[in-house]
């Protein structure tokens, strides 16, 4: 359970407040992880009173929270809800931010701590930073504490995210940045160290002894959603590989930590990170691609350059495929394919590591036919849980053999539903909990992998390759598998 803090969100008209944030705030309090002295303070530029605010909270609450709405729950939460009208370049309105705080603090007894989440684009942050430190808001008091909290995209490339983290350095203690990459809040993320360090089974095999190549997925359905301004001239190689889809290569790859604090943790994922890289021939280990018109969840869909907001010519990507190879001996010469797309055919995440063949099947060829590898499939979402694949024989045949899967679902396991992962971020945040937040160090080592792509690309004189929506991707990426003699899964 959380001590006495007040949370102040900024930003909190966005879309991530309303259907995240504000509902995570929820779920804490019902399940009693919030003290009594908490306090939530939204700052926008809306002339709203703090009712209206409170009203705008129970809508999000009521739509998107995970658990039942209580009144007992939502009454107590209420008497901490205040609103702060304003402007992020605005002094006045930080003396008014600042005094809502010291009128909380006596209050409601959040005791002088503060954290404040930045859900802002992210050219809004430097202000943001230099106004908290201004103000004075940065500044920790003896016996209690400041917090801040950013969202990605920490940075462009690697020379922006150096700049923001000297930025942040100058009002903030390091332990007292948090940045937030959802995906390590997610309950089946934290499991791969349980998959990987409690059990005895599989480490033998995590090496390039026995593991082929791995493929790491995170396939969505959806398009931009009306998020033009933020999509658009990011794409989907920094909006989800730098930070999402390396930090689940970091956590498959990585060497066991001697714990999981978050120095530990944050060092073996470095080490890792920093034999990574993708080499070669960037045209022929990398694919991009942007959809175009075609069809989702059974209706027509437009293509991206007709998105609302997205110009004509618009050279983002909404497709990206990239080869990763670590350059250790545990992975040497094991390639992880990493890709990610919008409009793909379902909404999926999952790491597949797929195994070697065997050095020699004693059957007929006509009997393995129908015969994959094995392999291991850690299912991130929506269905989550974990596949080993491997061969058997099909009964009734003489020995004709066919794949079968094995099950490990969290539905059937478990009793308890899983978190949503801003519940457990903003509670780590709350208590100071480092291990489920990126480290500067981890973030770098991110862009380093993933700058030369991006230049690589914007040195391009052509368009990202054309897919149409509700496929699988360009046919550049299925090119980029077959050229080393593997084949993209479909999950
Ligand atoms: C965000 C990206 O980080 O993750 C979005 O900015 C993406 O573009 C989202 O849609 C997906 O999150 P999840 O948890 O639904 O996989």
């Amino acid at each position: 359970m959380a001590g006495p803090s007040a949370l102040v969100l900024f930003g909190v008209t966005g879309d991530l407040a309303r259907k995240k944030l504000l509902p995570a705030v929820y779920d804490l309090a019902n399940r009693g992880l919030l003290p009594p002295g908490f306090g939530l303070v939204g700052f926008a530029r809306r002339d709203w009173a703090a009712e209206h605010f409170a009203e705008i909270v129970a809508d999000s609450v009521r739509q998107h929270a995970r658990t039942e709405f209580r009144d007992d729950v939502w009454k107590q939460l209420i008497e901490g809800i205040r609103f702060v009208p304003g402007e992020l370049g605005d002094n006045e309105s930080f003396e008014r931010l600042k005094r809502t705080l010291s009128d909380l603090d006596e209050s409601q007894g959040t005791g002088g701590n503060h954290a404040f989440y930045l859900s802002v684009p992210p050219a809004a942050f430097d202000v943001a930073v230099a106004q908290l430190r201004r103000h004075g808001l940065a500044d920790q008091p003896t016996g209690s504490w400041r917090r801040v909290v950013i969202e990605k995209p920490f940075g462009h490339d690697l020379a922006s995210a150096r700049q923001l983290e000297r930025k942040l350095a100058r009002a903030f203690e390091p332990s007292s940045i948090f940045r937030i990459d959802h995906y390590l809040g997610k309950e089946t993320v934290q499991n791969l160290l349980a998959f990987r360090f409690a059990n005895t089974m599989f480490e033998p095999i995590w090496n390039r002894n026995y593991i082929d190549h791995v493929q790491i997925t995170m396939a969505e359905d959806i398009g931009i959603e009306g998020r033009a301004g933020y999509y658009d001239g990011i794409g989907a190689a920094r909006d989800v590989i730098q930070n999402h889809l390396l930090q689940l290569l970091a956590l498959t790859a990585m060497e066991e930590p001697t714990s999981f604090g978050a120095d530990n943790l944050s060092g073996e994922k470095r080490k890792v990170l920093s034999a990574a890289r993708v080499c070669g021939d960037l045209d022929l280990h990398t694919a991009r691609g942007q959809y175009g018109a075609g069809w989702a969840g059974g209706r027509e869909v437009a293509g991206y350059l007709e998105e609302a907001g997205i110009p004509a010519d618009s050279r983002t990507d909404t497709f990206a495929a990239i080869r990763v190879d670590i350059d250790n001996r545990r992975w040497a010469g094991v390639p992880f394919y990493l890709r990610t797309g919008k409009r793909l055919p379902r909404r999926v995440t999952e790491v597949a590591l797929n195994l070697r063949p065997a050095p020699h099947l004693p059957f007929a060829g006509t009997d393995v036919r129908a015969l994959g590898t094995n392999a291991l499939v850690l299912r991130i979402q929506p269905d989550e849980g974990i596949t080993l694949r491997f061969g058997a024989k099909v009964p009734a045949t003489p020995m004709e053999l066919r794949d079968v899967n094995m099950e490990f679902g969290y539905d059937s396991s478990f009793a308890e539903s899983s978190p949503e992962a801003y519940e457990r971020l903003l509670l780590d945040v709350l208590l100071g909990s480092e291990p489920l937040f990126p480290q500067p160090e981890e973030v770098e080592l991110s862009w380093e992998i993933l700058d030369p792509v991006l230049d690589h690309w914007a040195g391009l004189d052509s368009a990202p390759d054309h897919y149409l929506s509700g496929t699988w991707g360009p046919q550049s990426a299925t090119e980029l598998l077959a050229r080393d003699g593997f084949a993209w899964r479909r999950p």
